[in-house]
């Protein structure tokens, strides 16, 4: 991001913001005056709890649990009232996932982490002392259950096993890979941990969830707190109405059904925030309950869509198939997870990266989004910040590199 900012020219694939031109200003600005005018009180520009506004916790537990296929319970008065308890409200979910760590590790513990995952969590990782260690996966990134079981078992042999404190992953649309963790998968996920008598605190981060752009996409299924097979797992589920909706307004929550952890993570939260701003949540909790949340989701579904088409095409026509390069197109979220030909160097460093910089884009290195063993050969390009034309030309100087870059290869 620094070198995109101090190039002029340069188009950035890096960065992970979302699409300026359909932030939602006028929902917004709706939300405020309604906001402003019907609570006379002003306590929305009072202090707030620590665990956030009520009716916004609330809305957010409906949220959830009408997309975990619960509607029942999110019209039960009794019922909603239980879950909007295990909710808190943070500063973005980023402050999420730092609770959830900082109160589960001390430094030197491990958390097992999707492969490849969000690069920031890696780096809060690292600053608290914490190793990352992989699931492990099968050459289409589906966990491999037993391949997992060998490694717990490996761990118990060589005493690391009790050093493991939690386990990460990302239900939906993941960051950097697009891809969504099936039903059967996260069920394998649990079984095999719960065979090798580990039944560690599960972070399920859905930062993407509500980001599906196709319709009966995977963005169905129901997630860790509403999955039996992970009963007795304390759980801890994290979301976001960043890049749902405005990413500027920083606000996200965790849910989460183990009272003592949350209990911990909100005594912490006391102590760094004294609880996050009120104003904030008031509209946000007017933009759901008004339905202008929903109606902005519906709008920046059909801007991805097209970005993701776009970027996609572009980077077909750029004949980056014929050079070697393999992608999926994800259902949702922000980002093309791209691996090169055998034996490329991605790394920041690399004399690849150099290239993609001489030629005017910059992309994320697919090496950051590994807790141990990287691949070189990866690349992460999000389509969430240019616009479409910008994303073609992006793509074609992205391919110009690939084909300069084969060619001198192919030269040595
Ligand atoms: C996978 C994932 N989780 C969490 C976050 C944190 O987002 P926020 O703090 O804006 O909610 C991000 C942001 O990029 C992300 O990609």
């Amino acid at each position: 991001m620094r070198a995109a900012l101090e190039t002029p020219g340069l188009l950035s694939l890096a960065a992970g913001f979302t699409d300026n031109a359909s932030l939602p200003v006028t929902a917004l600005s709706e939300a405020l005056r309604r906001v402003i005018v019907q609570a006379p009180d002003r306590g929305y520009l009072q202090y707030g709890t620590n665990a956030g506004r009520s009716g916004l916790r609330a809305g957010l537990a409906g949220r959830m649990l009408r997309q975990d296929g619960r509607a029942v319970e999110a019209e039960d008065p009794a019922a909603l009232a239980r879950w909007t308890e295990r909710v808190f409200v943070t500063n973005g979910s980023q402050q999420a996932l730092y609770l959830a760590v900082q109160t589960l590790c001390d430094p030197g513990d491990i958390i097992l982490v999707d492969r490849p995952t969000y690069f920031v969590f890696l780096d809060l990782l690292a600053g608290l002392g914490v190793e990352a260690r992989s699931l492990p996966v099968d050459a289409a990134g589906k966990l491999d259950p037993q391949a997992l079981r060998n490694l717990l078992a490996g761990m118990r042999a060589d005493g690391s096993r009790a050093r493991l404190k939690a386990v990460y992953f990302i239900g939906w649309f993941s960051n950097p890979s697009g891809r969504t963790v099936r039903v059967e998968e996260g069920r394998a996920l649990a079984a095999a941990l719960r065979a090798e008598d580990c039944v560690v605190p599960v972070i399920e981060d859905a930062a993407y969830r509500e980001m599906g752009y196709e319709l009966g996409s995977a963005s169905t299924r129901a997630g860790v707190l509403s999955d039996t097979a992970w009963d007795g797992f304390p759980r801890l589920y994290c979301g976001t109405l960043t890049k749902p909706f405005a990413t500027g307004l920083k606000v996200g929550f965790g849910v989460c059904d183990h009272q003592a952890w949350r209990d911990a993570m909100l005594h912490v939260k006391g102590h760094q925030d004294f609880g996050s701003g009120n104003f904030v949540q008031a509209l946000l909790e007017d933009a759901i309950a008004s339905g202008v949340y929903d109606d902005q989701l519906a709008v920046l579904r059909r801007v991805y869509r097209e970005k993701r088409n776009a970027l996609h095409a572009a980077l077909v026509a750029g004949g980056l198939a014929g050079l070697g390069w393999r992608w999926a197109v994800p259902e949702g979220g922000l980002y093309l997870w791209l691996e090169g030909p055998a034996g490329l160097d991605t790394a920041g460093d690399s004399d690849f990266c150099r290239a993609c910089l001489r030629e005017g884009v910059l992309y994320v290195p697919g090496a950051l989004c590994h807790g141990d063993a990287p691949p070189r050969h990866t690349v992460r390009l999000s389509f969430g910040v240019l616009s479409p034309v910008g994303l073609v030309e992006a793509a074609a100087r992205f391919c110009r590199a690939a084909a300069a870059f084969g060619q001198s290869i192919r030269r040595a």
